[in-house]
């Protein structure tokens, strides 16, 4: 072995292409996770991300000499030491694989990242019900909080790891100056030890792996039918479902879905018919907006109340229930605290545009929403909207005030 520290080959171009894999799919994965629409992408490159994890752990045992786990050194003693060198002698020669640190490093960003990507697939699956994992929807739809929350703050967590690593890097860099900013690009480490010898078997494997990233990757952000990424509710027709619910109550505004409010807001809703947002619907009236007979009102409602929230685990319908936390249901689901909550970000003019109209008009962004589909790719704000001063509505009220 080399005495005096010269360039070695350290990190042949499979080692430094997982690396930058790893690094490329989390960010692009952790960047698109504030892109609600973009959910599709997010999860082809966590998925991304956690083949590479996979691929490094497996390199970790059959890799060559200085990535393998069994050259690691995990001693406390040795970590110590490490610092105290590092601190004490600014010129010191390093050795050609992972030093103490560094070797730590690894084992936990191995860690952190696969509770990231295992936490994210469950989450695509309990939470979203899309994809192979969907059925867990049914199972677990209670616990999609605490996975959220496992999920999100891991990935914070590695974010600020990578912080402690880069400045590392630089540190070695620019103050030990042992050109380390350099090493994972060329794969060269001025250090003590021999020239690395990647081998052509690895190659093989490395190559599956990516070709399985690709085949994962294309397949995740394909269309909503394949089975990697359909939703497990599907569409539903209310058309179909209630022929009456879709003609009477979709003669204003489409036909909600059920599933959006609990059993007791359909049932406000019905008694409160009579001035149902400034419209008055009853059975006989003459003077009424829309006229409903009071059996078809129970068809309507026995139907509504059938397929309200509680009986539904998809995501909105277990929020919406968490939301009201036992109370009785609003009229309306834009005065439902997770709605607002959801929604925060949303300008109050956005809402008084011509397309759009008013905030209940779900349907003017929630692209297929008459078909109960609220996935995050079909989220749409639409765009060059226009505002024309509209006259003041004036037929309500003066219905309501008729003698
Ligand atoms: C005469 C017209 C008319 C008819 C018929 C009608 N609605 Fe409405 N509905 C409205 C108006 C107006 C609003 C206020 C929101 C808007 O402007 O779209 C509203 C809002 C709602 C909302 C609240 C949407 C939200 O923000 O969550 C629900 C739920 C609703 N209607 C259910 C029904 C049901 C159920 C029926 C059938 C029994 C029905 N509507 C029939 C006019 C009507
Ligand atoms: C002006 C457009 C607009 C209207 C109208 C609107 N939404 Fe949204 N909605 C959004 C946007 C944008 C988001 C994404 C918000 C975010 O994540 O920051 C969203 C998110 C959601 C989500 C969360 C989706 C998810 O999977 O995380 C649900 C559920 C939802 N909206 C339901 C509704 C319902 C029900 C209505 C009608 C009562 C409605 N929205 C009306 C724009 C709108």
């Amino acid at each position: 072995m080399n005495k005096k520290p010269t360039k070695v080959f350290v990190w042949p171009f499979y080692t430094r292409l997982i690396h930058w894999l790893i690094v490329l799919s989390f960010v692009l994965s952790f960047v698109l996770s504030f892109y609600e629409h973009l959910l599709n992408l997010h999860v082809a490159f966590g998925i991304v991300f956690g083949l590479m994890l996979l691929y490094r752990i497996v390199w970790g045992f059959v890799g060559p000499d200085y990535a393998i786990f069994s050259t690691f050194k995990l001693s406390f003693s040795a970590l110590v030491f490490y610092f105290q060198e590092k601190i004490q002698n600014r010129y010191r020669d390093i050795p050609a694989g992972h030093n103490p640190a560094s070797s730590w490093y690894t084992i936990i960003v191995l860690g952190l990242g696969s509770v990231i990507a295992f936490s994210g697939l469950l989450l695509y699956g309990v939470q979203e019900a899309n994809g192979y994992l969907g059925f867990l929807n049914h199972l677990y739809y209670n616990h999609a909080d605490g996975l959220t929350f496992v999920h999100t703050y891991v990935s914070y967590i590695l974010v600020g790891w990578s912080v402690v690593h880069i400045s590392g890097v630089l540190v070695e860099h620019f103050y030990h100056k042992t050109d380390m900013l350099w090493t994972m690009i060329t794969g060269y480490k001025i250090a003590i030890g021999e020239n690395t010898t990647p081998g052509k078997k690895r190659g093989l494997i490395t190559w599956s792996f990516l070709l399985l990233s690709v085949f994962v990757f294309f397949v995740s952000t394909d269309g909503r039918n394949n089975p990697f990424v359909a939703n497990r509710f599907g569409t539903i027709n209310i058309k179909k479902e209630s022929p009456i619910y879709y003609e009477e109550c979709g003669a204003c505004h489409k036909a909600y879905p059920a599933f959006m409010l609990p059993s007791s807001s359909w049932e406000r809703i019905r008694s409160g018919l009579d001035n149902h947002f400034g419209d008055k619907i009853s059975p006989d009236h003459n003077d009424t907006d829309h006229r409903i007979t009071t059996d078809e009102q129970t068809v309507i409602f026995k139907y509504l109340t059938q397929n309200s929230a509680e009986h539904s685990t998809r995501e909105i319908s277990v929020k919406v229930m968490k939301s009201l936390d036992g109370a009785r249901g609003r009229k309306s689901i834009t005065k439902i605290k997770i709605w607002k909550d959801i929604h925060k970000d949303i300008a109050p003019y956005i809402y008084k545009s011509d397309q759009i109209k008013d905030r209940s008009n779900c349907f003017a962004c929630h692209k297929h929403f008459e078909y109960g589909v609220l996935e995050d790719v079909d989220i749409q704000v639409p765009t060059n909207l226009t505002w024309t001063k509209k006259k003041k509505k004036t037929k309500n009220t003066n219905k309501s005030s008729k003698i």
